[in-house]
């Protein structure tokens, strides 16, 4: 059987990753897609204390258990299911949790670090940025974090000024001219969505 296509889609937090893979899979409904994100390899912290895990800078490519995702990535390409790890943002760990994952004809892998690995990036077929200006991205973070991850205003605050804003800077805009699309404004870019769509179908037809 052929290599299925990978799709990678980086970008910094808030740019609209999510959003934008969904609606890449929403526009390719006909087809069975697998997705990664990349935030389930968080690396374990079960044996830190909350304290320890509250200093860990989540920003830096160092975070990642990259291993075990290229690991599973060439399962999924050998045609192998894998179980995937889960994370949980309140507690700032995995959870105890699996998710057993199909191998499809396409792979989206989507994170902040998507296209950071080389290693990982010459498994791409299609690779994207999403970029966003920061102003609008730490303004959806603040929001999503307050409602979704458990945090207070002053600790996005605080952590974005220190952490997340510097590390983005050094390691994550670098990854944009290892991308082949550079999508700005993420989701509601409609004719991007479809642009991309379109190669995507192209590539599974010649599978
Ligand atoms: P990422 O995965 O890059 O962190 P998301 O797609 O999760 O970004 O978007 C972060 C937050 O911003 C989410 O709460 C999402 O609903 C919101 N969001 C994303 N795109 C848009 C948009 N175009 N307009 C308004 N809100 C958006
Ligand atoms: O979904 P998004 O791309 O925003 O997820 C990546 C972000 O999650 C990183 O910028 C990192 O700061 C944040 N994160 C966090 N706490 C964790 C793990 C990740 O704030 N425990």
């Amino acid at each position: 059987m052929n290599k299925p296509t990978i799709i990678g889609i980086a970008g910094g937090t808030g740019s609209g990753k999510t959003s934008v893979t969904r609606k890449i899979i929403a526009s390719l409904e006909e087809h069975d897609i697998t997705l990664i994100e990349q935030d389930y390899y968080y690396k374990d912290q079960s044996h830190k204390t909350m304290e320890e895990r509250l200093k860990t800078n989540y920003d830096h490519p160092f975070a990642f258990d990259n291993d075990l995702l290229i690991e599973h990535v060439k399962s999924l390409i050998n045609r192998e299911s894998v179980e995937i790890p889960t994370y949980d943002y309140v507690n700032h760990t995995r959870s105890d949790k699996t998710i057993k994952i199909e191998p499809k004809n396409v792979i989206i892998i989507e994170g902040i670090f998507a296209l950071e690995n080389e290693q990982l990036r010459d498994l791409m077929d299609v690779k994207i940025y999403v970029d966003t200006d920061s102003d609008i991205r730490i303004l959806r973070r603040l929001s999503r974090d307050i409602k979704e991850r458990g945090r207070s205003m002053d600790s996005v605050i605080n952590q974005y000024l220190t952490v997340v804003r510097p590390m983005h800077l050094q390691f994550i805009e670098p990854t944009k001219r290892f991308s082949d699309i550079i999508i700005p404004e993420g989701g509601e870019n409609i004719v991007a969505i479809d642009i991309i769509t379109t190669k995507i179908r192209s590539l599974i037809k010649k599978l």
